[in-house]
């Protein structure tokens, strides 16, 4: 099943110089951009998401690190960025925690990690973003162990039919250039199922964030069976 709406939005694509240099802005605001969602209590929900996180941890889409704080010191930290203006923060940022860890630059479609390597896969506003959503999916099963869980906390789709869905549909074009391809719009949690995830805590949430559109929000964890 195809669980991507994004490209049926009206869709603006920005010129790859212009992208580039925004790309390298974005990354610069994007912790301002998140400070007031963390206190509002996103830092909390990563908090309770992490904890379950144990043994060899892959982090996709790392960004600036919001997640650092969170993890057990026993974990061993793989995190993957493949954007090099984020990457280069999640390096400084990770140096400056003073825990062992190392950054990956490369996309969750393409991860560079053997089969059934990872115990945990971590994800958190990152599938809204990846290019192909099954792709990565996919490539999630691959390097989780069976058994293996991936933990979520992702922006989705608002039910359809409802104003807030007409919307994320309307401001999609600007909203996917603004913040660098995210997408609204996507249906992740049938994804995740269809990808072939038994999903084992599901927990529907509103993101303390400024901008309306990003809602809802979906987070818990699904097993690699
Ligand atoms: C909204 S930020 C989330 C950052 C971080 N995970 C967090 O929770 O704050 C989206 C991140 O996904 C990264 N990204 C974009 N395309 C990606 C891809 N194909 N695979 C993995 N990460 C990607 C971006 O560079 C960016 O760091």
């Amino acid at each position: 099943m195809k669980s991507e709406t994004a490209e049926e939005a009206p869709g603006t694509t920005l010129p790859d110089g212009f992208a580039r240099v925004w790309g390298s802005f974005f990354a610069a605001l994007y912790n301002p951009l998140l400070w007031r969602t963390e206190r509002r209590g996103n830092a909390e929900r990563r908090s309770r998401l992490l904890r379950g996180a144990g043994g060899k941890v892959v982090e996709l889409g790392a960004g600036t690190g919001h997640n650092l704080a969170h993890y057990d010191e026993q974990v061993e930290l793989i995190l993957t960025e493949p954007h090099e203006p984020m990457a280069r923060r999640l390096e400084r940022h990770l140096a400056q925690s003073g825990r062992e860890g190392t950054v990956l630059r490369a996309p969750a479609e393409a991860l560079p990690l053997p089969e059934d390597y990872a115990d945990t896969v971590v994800s958190t506003l990152v599938l809204c973003t990846v290019g192909d959503l099954e792709a990565s999916l996919a490539e999630v099963r691959r390097v989780l162990r069976p058994g293996g869980q991936l933990l979520f906390l992702e922006h989705v789709a608002a039910e359809e039919g409802t104003r807030l869905h007409r919307w994320q549909r309307r401001a999609h074009g600007f909203w996917h250039g603004f913040a660098c391809g995210c997408n609204t719009n996507r249906e992740t949690e049938t994804a995740i199922r269809d990808s072939g995830f038994r999903i084992e805590k599901l927990i529907t949430d509103r993101l303390e964030f400024d901008v309306p559109l990003i809602h809802p929000l979906i987070w818990g964890r699904a097993v690699n069976p």
